[in-house]
């Protein structure tokens, strides 16, 4: 599908963000593991999460309205055919972890054409350590196959910040003999440590003195939650946020954001560029159940200074980074991007596909081998830019074409579907023409 977006006079109002992806995935995949019901409020409806249902339930696990009923953590059953992750790469790298401890069965995973470009190696190394059977084609990408062993406890230093792969060390962990250490190099999302912690599970984390962090995971004997509320996406806000910066006269409430520091890297970024941004962060009262900080968050549109992006706060704003380019273009100076290479592997090779994707519409903006530099020429002019099958990518050429001088055309606009289906219809709401 093509979607046409022409410039407008400005952004006002307000906007509720769709629910969390991350942590939707993970309430579905740890209320799998649960004993008994966990009740699910506010859990996001969009294509990724419900290959994350499928999945379970596959596996299990019963699904209603609002309600989860677990197998229990070692009570997996062995599923008759493929699961299909779809284009869903949580869902890929994380439900190994639980299965490489279900002994004795056997599971094959696959996916979309994205998905099958994207490496898995990354967590078959920590897992086969652990004593997991595990196969991929080409010892790299999916389908990916696993043989659930009897698992051992390993220390595990990531050699790049991954929250997906530390989580799926901690889901084998939850079955694993001994203690189970993941070592961060810097951190990344801890929405996984944070609900199995209230799920019963033993889970210490340190800073480890090198600005990174040691997480240890201890097998409980079973899991329980009574509940998860899941907070409004700030990966998904932050699209909505972002174009009001940059739109002259703009002014926008997003409501009900998760604001865990771990996912909001950008928001330093965004006060360093100059950007007037208020909200509750710092005292943000955290949902009861899930123990995940939520705020308004009001923004005004800024005159924006440029700034360099280094490896130390990539983890906590790997998937705003797109975003940081288009906010480059209408910065002072020029904004450089380090020490980002992961992109390389998301749902699409995120560098060239922004880079390539933003030259399209006027930026001048070029690839480094770990990020991208961008100069700050203060206008878009706009055209046209392809998806592929990347939302961000999507949602990044919209906003785009808010702010160019002769609007922008997304092709394959359609893969918002996978993260912020209401995508659409939540922008339009705000502009004024
Ligand atoms: C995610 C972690 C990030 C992020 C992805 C979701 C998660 O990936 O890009 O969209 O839910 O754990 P990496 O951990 O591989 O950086």
């Amino acid at each position: 599908m093509e979607y046409r977006v022409d410039p407008v006079k400005r952004i006002a109002g307000r906007i509720a963000p769709p629910p969390d992806k991350s942590i939707s995935h993970r309430a579905l995949m740890v209320g799998a593991m649960c004993d008994g019901s966990v009740r699910l409020e506010n859990l996001l409806d969009a294509a990724d999460v419900r290959s994350t249902q499928a999945a379970v339930q596959q596996l299990g696990a019963v699904v209603g309205e609002g309600v989860i009923s677990g197998v229990g953590l070692r009570g997996v059953g062995e599923p008759d055919c493929t699961i299909d992750v779809g284009n869903a790469g949580t869902l890929m790298r994380l439900l190994p972890g639980w299965l490489a401890g279900q002994e004795g069965k056997r599971f094959k995973l696959d996916g979309d054409q994205s998905i099958r470009n994207r490496p898995v190696d990354r967590i078959a190394e920590p897992l086969g350590q652990m004593g997991a059977r595990i196969e991929m084609r080409d010892e790299h990408y999916p389908p990916l196959s696993v043989e659930g062993t009897a698992l051992q406890a390993i220390e595990y230093r990531l050699p790049v910040a991954s929250a997906q792969v530390k989580s799926c060390i901690l889901f084998a962990g939850l079955q694993a003999q001994g203690t189970t250490v993941v070592i961060e190099p810097t951190p990344s999302r801890d929405h996984t440590e944070r609900m199995l912690r209230r799920a019963g599970a033993s889970v210490e984390i340190e800073a480890d003195g090198e600005g990174g962090r040691r997480i240890a995971i201890v097998a409980p004997e079973s899991l329980s939650l009574d509940r998860v509320t899941v907070p409004g996406d700030f990966s998904s806000a932050a699209y909505a946020l972002v174009a009001a910066v940059i739109t002259e006269g703009s002014e926008l409430v997003l409501e009900g954001v998760g604001v865990n520091r771990t996912r909001t890297g950008l928001l330093g970024v965004l006060e360093r560029m100059g950007a007037i941004v208020s909200g509750d962060v710092e005292s943000a009262g955290k949902a009861s159940d899930t123990d995940e900080p939520v705020s308004d968050l009001g923004v005004k549109q800024s005159d924006l200074v440029a700034t360099k992006v280094g490896s130390e706060e990539v983890p906590m704003m790997i998937d705003e980074l797109p975003l940081v380019a288009l906010l480059g273009v209408f910065a002072r100076g020029e904004t450089v991007i380090t020490g980002a290479k992961e992109l390389r592997f998301k749902e699409s090779d995120r560098i060239a596909a922004v880079v390539d994707g933003l030259k399209g519409l006027g930026a001048v903006i070029e690839a480094t081998d770990d990020g991208f530099v961008v100069d700050g020429t203060g206008s878009l002019r706009g055209g046209t830019i392809d998806a592929g099958g990347d939302h961000r990518l999507a949602m990044l050429g919209a906003i785009a074409g808010l702010v160019s001088s002769e609007g922008v055309t997304v092709r394959n606009m359609e893969s918002v579907e996978i993260s912020y289906p209401d995508f659409i219809s939540d922008l339009e709401s705000v502009v004024v023409r």
